[in-house]
């Protein structure tokens, strides 16, 4: 067998994730895609971190240099976060012909039809699954499975940190505080939590879904956003009283030309679907001229679920046309 090599930018709470998964799911993954995958190198910031997973050191370093230049990578999974410097490896990786996958969404909701742009000039695969929803397959089934459709609305629950307070909060009686505190132990939360409890992310990952669904780039600097650091005991209590379940939402909508994107809190009925979704769990719907209406559910955050859903696109990008075509290119190369 054929064997693929991969280089991993990141080894945090997503990046160990992978690599278990890699580990466990070896021979499955091999016989499924055709090729074995080994990890070639891992970037990382501190070499002498004690990590979640075990790694042979020598796979370790700090100069990306040593995954860029390295033509044998043919694929590139981006777990570091960040967007500025995160986005020149990413276009650089694209335009040398790597294949990238990436959990990132601050990335793709600034920079996703640029980065689309570079992907295709290449030939190349720029998948995100992981970046909206955890392990929840929704861009792919936005991009492919509803693509014949008129999607009008997409809505839900797409940040599991602020979903994991709330439900802390309304059904244990959790100070903010302290349930912030758990999903942050848990690897919940973005390395700056800022950017779940103010909406941030949902914001961005909101911007994505709007703009893959309804085939219109949404910057993100037009979503109305409101995050939960205003939301109380008191508040949560308060709504309880009535029957109600404060959870944080992000809509966007098709009105007429425009498509407008919000993320705000709001209290639904106890008995609405997505009151009933707590812990980490996020779950989306879509609504679409013929579909009618659909609710994906499952796990949002957290290392094994995210990464199941990289692995996902990593077994999409070495099944799919253009790894086979880079391939056929290889050795053509090499003949
Ligand atoms: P972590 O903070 O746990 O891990 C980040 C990793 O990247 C660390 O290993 C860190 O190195 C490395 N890293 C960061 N910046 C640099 C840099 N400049 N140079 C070299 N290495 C760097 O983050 P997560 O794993 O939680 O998240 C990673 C990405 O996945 C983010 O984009 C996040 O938004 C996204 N995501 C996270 C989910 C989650 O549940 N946690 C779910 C879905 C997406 P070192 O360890 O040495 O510090
Ligand atoms: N911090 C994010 C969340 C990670 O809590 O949903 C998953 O994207």
């Amino acid at each position: 067998r054929r064997v693929v090599k991969v280089g991993l930018l990141g080894l945090g709470t997503v990046g160990s994730g992978v690599v278990k998964m890699l580990r466990q799911n070896s021979e499955e993954l091999a016989q499924k895609c055709g090729y074995e995958i080994e990890i070639q190198r891992i970037l990382v910031r501190d070499l002498d971190k004690k990590r979640g997973v075990e790694v042979d050191r020598a796979l370790l370093t700090r100069d990306v240099r040593d995954i860029l230049d390295d033509a044998n990578i043919q694929v590139v999974i981006e777990v570091m976060g960040g967007e500025g410097e995160t986005r020149d490896i990413v276009l650089e990786s694209l335009l040398s012909g790597k294949h990238v996958i990436t959990a990132n969404k601050d990335l793709i909701a600034l920079h996703g039809a640029h980065l689309h742009h570079a992907a295709d000039s290449q030939n190349v695969e720029l998948l995100y699954e992981a970046a909206v929803a955890g392990a929840i397959p929704i861009v792919r089934v936005l991009k492919q499975s509803f693509a014949g459709d008129n999607v009008r609305e997409v809505m839900g629950i797409v940040n599991g940190t602020t979903n994991y307070i709330l439900s802390k909060m309304t059904q244990e009686n959790a100070s903010y505080e302290d349930a912030l505190r758990e999903a942050q132990a848990l690897g919940y939360a973005e390395a700056d939590p800022h950017a779940d409890v103010s909406g941030l992310d949902a914001a961005r990952k909101m911007a994505i879904l709007a703009s893959i669904s309804m085939r219109q780039a949404v910057p993100l600097a037009d979503v109305k956003l409101q995050g939960i650091e205003g939301v109380t005991s008191e508040d949560v209590a308060e709504a309880k009283a009535l029957g109600q379940v404060i959870k944080l939402i992000g809509r966007a909508r098709r009105e007429g030309d425009s498509i407008e994107v919000s993320v705000s809190p709001m209290r639904l009925p106890e008995e609405h679907p997505l009151a009933k979704v707590n812990d980490s769990f996020n779950a989306v719907y879509v609504y679409a001229d013929a579909l009618g209406e659909a609710m994906l559910y499952g796990r949002g955050a957290g290392e094994m679920p995210t990464a199941s859903a990289v692995v996902g696109d990593l077994h999409a990008v070495l099944r799919g046309r253009k790894f086979a075509a880079g391939q056929l290119e290889l050795i053509a190369r090499w003949a």
